[in-house]
């Protein structure tokens, strides 16, 4: 009988889903620049231009930012994937500031020119702290300044299918989400992970599970929230590419840019 052991998202999952699998898409790279150009136009930013990236994972696109002159801070709740981001940055010859938190408890003194939450970052707790989310990007901007929400469409929600990938290391069975319509909510994805260097199969424990639920909200469920913190101009696109399209029913992403 193989042994099964359970862990957390900061002490094994974060690496495995955000640097492992991420980075074995094909693809990728040039997804984030087309991502980071996208944002850099919607929310006119420029060299020297301050940026903070929520959730800014393993900091592939802070970095990408980064690279196009722009200050960036990075802010995610891994340690594990903070560090990672911030060895990368070394590599890569850019300057970016890592820092680990929770967003729920963001306290920023500097007050930036936008702020960014990219590949569905938002919606992970109950409405009033996704709201609180906001109200705190709204304290760290500058006047004038830009939030982008970089969002899946719910009335699009891509098709998960159960997939087996080849990481370094073994191998990670991705069950797919649920959509639990009466709630609104994309329901955790449990995975499992056969490691071959350790000859263990890892499950996630509750911790790795707990950012797993998902909130999706509706467009104006999103401009009331919005408005509701005081932002006072919310526009929408279909796509995080450019030129930029309308959001409709069938556009792949709703991508929310409000401005403070
Ligand atoms: C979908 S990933 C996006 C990562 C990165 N932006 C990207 O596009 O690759 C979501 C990230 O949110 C981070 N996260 C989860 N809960 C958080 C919290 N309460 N505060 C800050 N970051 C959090 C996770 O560690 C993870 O890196």
């Amino acid at each position: 009988m193989v042994e099964q052991v359970e862990r957390g998202w900061d002490d094994f999952w974060a690496e495995v889903f955000r640097v492992r699998h991420r980075r074995s898409l094909q693809g990728i790279e040039q997804y984030d620049k087309m991502v980071v150009e996208f944002c850099i136009e919607v929310l006119h930013l420029s060299t020297g231009s301050q940026l903070l990236d929520i959730a800014c994972g393993a900091g592939d696109q802070s970095i990408e930012f980064a690279k196009h002159g722009i200050k960036v801070t990075g802010f995610d709740l891994a340690k594990s994937l903070i560090r990672i981001a911030q060895e990368r940055a070394k590599v890569e010859g850019v300057k970016v500031n890592f820092y680990q938190g929770d967003m729920r408890n963001m306290s920023f003194k500097q007050k930036f020119n936008a702020s960014v939450l990219l590949s569905h970052s938002f919606g992970f707790f109950n409405h009033e702290e996704n709201k609180h989310v906001l109200r705190q990007v709204y304290e760290a901007l500058a006047d004038g300044g830009f939030l982008l929400l970089d969002l899946m469409n719910p009335y699009n929600i891509p098709v998960f299918q159960k997939t087996w990938t080849k990481l370094e290391g073994g191998y990670l069975l991705s069950e797919p989400h649920v959509f639990d319509a009466p709630a609104g909510i994309l329901r955790g994805r449990p995975a499992t992970f056969i490691d071959l260097d350790s000859g263990v199969v890892v499950l996630a424990n509750e911790d790795a599970l707990s950012n797993k639920d998902i909130r999706m909200y509706t467009a104006p469920e999103i401009q009331s929230l919005l408005e509701g913190v005081g932002f006072i101009k919310v526009d929408l696109y279909g796509e995080n590419s450019l030129p930029r399209t309308p959001y409709t029913a069938k556009s792949d992403r709703m991508v929310v840019v409000a401005s403070r």
